[in-house]
């Protein structure tokens, strides 16, 4: 790393550096110290809702709504519910998971600021099925709290009570998306919901939820114990903070990297990923999983933000970064997505259940050399109107990958046609 580039740790602070299983550690290194700082300067939910706001976190989850806006749009109620996302479906991305093993409590703790903000008693870490040991460590740290007095009733010996519950994902992708996400918890298929109603209004049994990412609440304790301005000094003007990135693909070292908003992708591969692997030429990348989107090298020094990167065209999302070198295939990559997209629809509604399968079925006629003049231009058209009609947000990404790839490598996907 050059001295150059700092590499802050805000949500990563603690991993592998304590040990996930011990409350004594994780208290050691400050957990639940903002919560106990809330109780004993009666910082009024309000209050915490203002913090949040002037902090100007963003949402980690991929759509990078603000945060304090969100909780402040919660509906009144008597009874409300905090949901921490936890599902990570997305390809490529591991980034929840390791902050789920590696400090539990710091999760446990920004759900539970975020129920005392919004006025829930409860919250509920929905976590991937298949992430077994973040439901036995998460499950180990709030059985640990609830014993210590630090879930349950009366927390630090004030008016609030709250406890958390882990619910288990069934298995698909588009239960990460929040209103499925609800409905899988009530008990039935992963369909999305229409919106509105948002779920901040008739969530989860119809009460008002919050839904949050796993990164969005781990950022939340240290935002009310060191600051609005200490978090602000990080990151850019318009996204504070940090990101964590999973970086993948033709790179030297591949793995978790917290990064500054405002990073530039080269600086992310070279400093964080050990540059292309082999030394071979930097091709591309794809951004945010795969709804996410390609660039091309024009865009190595572009700082990646939420805004920054929409000036591309392209997300943040879920904060992958596929590194892919001369010797990738943008149309086998294009394939491997249009295949997950068709797998993972939810089949809901018509324009999905034709809409996938349709442009797979291209993509694989150019692949095995049958492509015909003016399939990308159908390809596109297809993409569009899956955009423009599909009922929920999955089979609506589609677009950006597919769209992406035809704007920046348009010539691998001709080549083959012609030839
Ligand atoms: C198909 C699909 C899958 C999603 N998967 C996730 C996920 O695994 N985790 C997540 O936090 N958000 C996911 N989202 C976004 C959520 O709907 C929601 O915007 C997010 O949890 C809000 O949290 P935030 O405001 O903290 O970003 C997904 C969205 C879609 C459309």
């Amino acid at each position: 790393m050059t001295d150059a580039v700092r590499s802050p740790r805000i949500v990563l602070q603690n991993n592998g550096v304590i040990d996930p299983y011990s409350l004594d550690q994780a208290i050691g290194v400050g957990a639940y110290q903002a919560m106990a700082k809330i109780v004993e300067e009666k910082i009024s939910p309000d209050a915490v809702i203002d913090i949040v706001k002037a902090s100007k976190l963003r949402g980690r989850g991929g759509a990078g709504f603000p945060t304090g806006l969100k909780w402040s749009f919660t509906a009144p109620g008597e009874q409300k519910y905090i949901v921490c996302n936890a599902d990570e479906g997305e390809p490529g991305t591991f980034k929840d998971r390791l902050i789920l093993e590696g400090d539990p409590h710091r999760l446990i703790e920004g759900i539970m600021i975020a129920g005392y903000a919004v006025g829930a008693s409860r919250g509920y870490a929905y976590i991937r099925g298949e992430y077994a040991l973040s439901i036995e460590r998460m499950q180990h740290a709030i059985e640990a709290a609830r014993a210590a007095g630090l879930l349950g009733g009366r927390i630090f010996d004030s008016d609030f009570s709250f406890d958390v519950e882990i619910k288990r994902g069934a298995g698909a992708y588009v239960c990460g998306e929040e209103t499925a996400l609800i409905e899988s918890m009530e008990g039935r298929r992963g369909y999305p919901r229409l919106k509105p109603p948002y779920p901040g209004a008739v969530g989860l049994w119809s009460k008002p939820t919050v839904v949050n990412n796993v990164e969005t609440l781990a950022n939340v304790p240290p935002i009310l114990l060191n600051g609005v301005d200490w978090f602000r000094s990080f990151g850019t003007e318009a996204c504070p903070g940090t990101k964590v990135y999973t970086i993948l693909g033709h790179v030297e070292k591949s793995g978790l990297a917290e990064a500054e908003m405002g990073t530039t992708l080269q600086t992310i591969i070279d400093e964080y990923g050990g540059g292309v692997k082999d030394g071979k030429r930097f091709k591309g990348a794809l951004i945010g999983g795969a709804a996410g989107a390609f660039v091309c090298a024009d865009c190595l020094d572009k700082p990646m933000d939420f805004d920054g990167l929409q000036e591309l065209s392209a997300v943040l999302g879920s904060g992958a970064i596929l590194v892919l070198s001369e010797d990738a295939s943008i149309v086998d990559i294009l394939d491997g997505i249009l295949t997950f997209f068709q797998h993972e629809s939810c089949g809901q509604c018509a324009p999905g259940r034709a809409g996938t399968p349709a442009l797979k079925r291209i993509l694989t006629r150019i692949r095995s050399g049958e492509g015909r003049a003016g399939d990308l231009e159908q390809m596109l058209r297809v993409a569009k109107t899956l955009n423009a009609t599909a009922l929920c947000p999955l089979d609506q990404s589609v677009l950006l990958p597919v769209q992406s790839a035809l704007k920046h490598f348009r010539d691998e996907f001709e080549a083959l046609i012609v030839e």
